[in-house]
């Protein structure tokens, strides 16, 4: 008993490394994380693969990691109901991959972005529009304080009031907030020590400057036949260090926003869409009581499997008889 209680410590350890899922999604939603470059390429590149490996099951994410461009194909891309481009630089699709790319965020497809991305495909106006805005410079890297300006968001909520830690800070050529980005995070400039920027001038990124932010609506041209709805971005410009990497603050800060923009009901994966993953198997069947007639459930099963408040069923089913067998045992 002793045994088993330490364990079901240990589950509700592991638990509490993370924030919740997104509990509306009924399978986990598949996503590309992107790091491939072609220009400046950040030493935190392996660190952030392994901390999203780490981090990504605690929040039902499937993450599959490509450098190759090759995988912006339709055939590959109709698996994946979002992507995260981590660190990305330069012009790393070619036109074909870049076409393949736009129509996919046309079909619901859900864009995140994490500190270089915005200084990938300068020249793609879905990228653009995706992103939210793009790089224009940082000053050297320093100590500086971050700010949510509301805790009232999944990529926010864990965050102090006041975040202060070495990182670079970026300056965009335009204000994303012009491409419908609501701002979550903010940076207290008076303390930034910037010679580049003019003061008398107005600031091309907006005010407060733009750190992180999500958009409910990118402004594709069009939603392609058959997609519900755009999906949903989130860009955080932090994660330049190892250090920052390995840091909960950071890690809740992005996967907050990842399942947060995932959430938007636009994939497969959400039952709605016409791309992504919804071929994650159901969980095991609930063990059925002992009746005369009994044993056809599990051709009862695999017929109604397809079905998705059927396989919620069976989650609580199984978390419930779980529950029970942990009860039984215990005794
Ligand atoms: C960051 O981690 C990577 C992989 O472990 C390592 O190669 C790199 O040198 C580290 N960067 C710094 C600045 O320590
Ligand atoms: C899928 O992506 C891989 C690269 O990861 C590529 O080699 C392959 O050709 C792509 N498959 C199709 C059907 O496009
Ligand atoms: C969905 O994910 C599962 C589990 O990783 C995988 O076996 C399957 O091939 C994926 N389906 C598609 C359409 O990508
Ligand atoms: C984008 O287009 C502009 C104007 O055609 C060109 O000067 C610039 O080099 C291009 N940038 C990239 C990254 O391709
Ligand atoms: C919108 O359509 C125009 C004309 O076809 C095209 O040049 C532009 O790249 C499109 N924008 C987006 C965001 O797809
Ligand atoms: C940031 O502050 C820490 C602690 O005060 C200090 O050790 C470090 O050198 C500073 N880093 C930079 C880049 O200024
Ligand atoms: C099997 O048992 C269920 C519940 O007891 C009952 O409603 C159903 O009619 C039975 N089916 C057959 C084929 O006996």
């Amino acid at each position: 008993m002793f045994a088993l209680g330490a364990l079901f410590t240990a589950a509700l350890a592991s638990f509490a490394l993370a924030k919740p899922n997104p509990a509306s999604a009924p399978v986990s939603p598949r996503v590309l994380v992107f790091t491939k470059t072609e220009g400046f390429r950040h030493d935190s590149i392996p660190v952030a693969i392994d901390q999203l490996r780490k981090y990504g099951p605690e929040y039902n994410l499937m993450f599959d990691f490509s450098e190759d461009a090759a995988i912006f194909s339709d055939a590959n891309m109709t698996a994946y109901d979002g992507v995260l481009f981590v660190s990305t630089s330069e012009t790393i699709l070619n036109p074909d991959q870049q076409g393949v790319f736009t129509k996919w965020l046309q079909s619901g497809g859900v864009y995140s972005g994490v500190h270089l991305a915005c200084g990938t495909q300068q020249n793609m106006t879905a990228y653009k529009a995706a992103v939210g805005a793009l790089f224009e410079y940082h000053p050297e890297q320093q100590n500086a304080t971050f700010s949510p300006l509301t805790k009232d968001h999944p990529a926010t909520a864990d965050m102090p009031d006041q975040w202060t830690y070495s990182e670079e800070v970026y300056f965009f050529q335009s204000d994303p907030r012009e491409m419908g980005a609501t701002v979550l995070v903010t940076v207290d400039k008076t303390k930034l020590y910037n010679p580049t920027e003019n003061p008398d001038e107005p600031p091309k990124s907006g005010t407060p400057h733009p750190i992180a932010w999500y958009i409910e609506k990118p402004q594709y041209n069009y939603t392609v036949e058959g997609a519900p709805k755009h999906g949903r971005s989130f860009y955080t410009s932090l994660g330049h260090s190892n250090e920052t990497w390995m840091t909960d603050t950071f890690m809740f800060h992005l996967l907050g926003g990842v399942t947060w923009a995932l959430d938007g009901a636009s994939t497969r994966a959400y039952q709605v869409g016409i791309i992504g993953n919804n071929t994650t198997p159901p969980p095991p069947p609930p063990p059925t009581p002992k009746e005369d007639n009994s044993t056809d459930t599990g051709a009862g099963y695999i017929k109604s499997a397809a079905s998705p408040s059927y396989m919620a069923g069976g989650l609580v089913a199984g978390t419930l008889a779980l529950a029970t067998a942990l009860l039984l045992y215990d005794t």
